[in-house]
């Protein structure tokens, strides 16, 4: 494995094995009464968040605690970088500080990439602009596996904004590493312009992909980063594009519907579904745990060990 987690697409088909099959492991930990492993005793993490975040940073943090690393969180507000400190001069900061990994989490496509050269630890991309979100792909990738097995040969539409969605993006990539096959769903104005290149299927045609998916992936519509009008309405966009109860009855019995949260209820999904047995959302939220261990395991010394 590389040194950082940047972009999904850094990941061969082995190394994502390996986190997945890793993460199955460490998941017996947390139905332990007492859920620390020393493995990464000594060890600094730093939680670098310039973004919102409930899910992804308190899951980094709960990974790193649980390998008994120390943490520390760093928000952007509340810190120098209020008062105009570049990410460089932080970087440098946190590298006097000694910092084994940052996890970052910025509005700049391609931050954790220019933060990658600047510190000698690990850098873990946990969202960067529209650009990537690796390890929620990791996290998916693994309900997946722990639902319907594969993700070899699973089917998995993707659904929404996909446009502004670094989450979309990283699931591409990895999904059809694993041997799924992926398939964007969204309104012509919200899919990328150059998605032909990507390696994928695009339909514009919802309920004819729900009823031969097995995975139904529902996007959050991202109103902070539109800069123009993609749609006409809400009202218009849920009865195109929303998942409902009468459409999730197109799905073939074993079907699932996963979010990577936050949800807009009653806009890309309604509450019944997302409350719904099928919904693996809050499988999603702990398996993103389990997941961030392994690949701060991975990346901080395990990888010899494992292998
Ligand atoms: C996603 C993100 O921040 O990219 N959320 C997450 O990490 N769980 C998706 C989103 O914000 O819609």
């Amino acid at each position: 494995m590389k040194r950082h987690l940047i972009s999904a697409g850094d990941l061969s088909r082995d190394d994502a094995l390996l986190i997945l099959d890793t993460a199955a492991e460490l998941a017996s930990v947390a139905g332990r009464p007492i859920r620390k492993l020393p493995t990464l005793r000594g060890l600094t993490v730093v939680n670098l968040f310039y973004e919102d975040s409930t899910r992804t940073r308190t899951s980094f943090e709960a990974a790193a605690k649980r390998l008994s690393a120390d943490v520390i969180n760093f928000s952007a507000r509340g810190s120098s970088v209020a008062k105009g400190e570049s990410l460089k001069d932080t970087a440098l900061t946190l590298e006097a500080m000694g910092a084994d990994a940052v996890v970052i989490r910025h509005g700049a496509s391609g931050a954790p990439h220019r933060l990658a050269g600047w510190v000698s630890g690990s850098v873990v991309n946990a969202g960067d602009g529209t650009h990537e979100h690796p390890t929620q792909a990791l996290l998916d990738a693994f309900t997946i596996r722990q639902r319907l097995g594969g993700p070899d040969g699973v089917r998995v539409t993707i659904v929404g904004d996909v446009l502004h969605s670094r989450v979309a993006r990283s699931n591409v990539l990895l999904l059809s590493t694993l041997g799924a096959e992926v398939t964007l769903v969204a309104p012509p104005t919200l899919m990328p312009y150059a998605v032909q290149t990507w390696p994928c299927q695009v339909s514009y045609d919802f309920d004819a992909e729900l009823r031969k998916t097995d995975v139904v992936m529902m996007l959050r519509v991202q109103q902070e980063r539109m800069t123009a009008a993609y749609f006409p309405s809400v009202r218009e966009y849920r009865r195109r594009y929303g998942l409902d109860a009468g459409r999730m009855a197109l799905l073939p019995e074993h079907a699932i519907v996963m979010h990577p949260g936050p949800m807009n209820r009653g806009v890309e999904i309604a509450a019944e579904v997302a409350d719904s047995p099928r919904s693996t959302i809050v499988a999603q939220v702990s398996n993103g745990v389990t997941v961030r261990m392994a690949v701060l395991y991975l990346l901080l010394g395990g990888a010899g060990e494992a292998a």
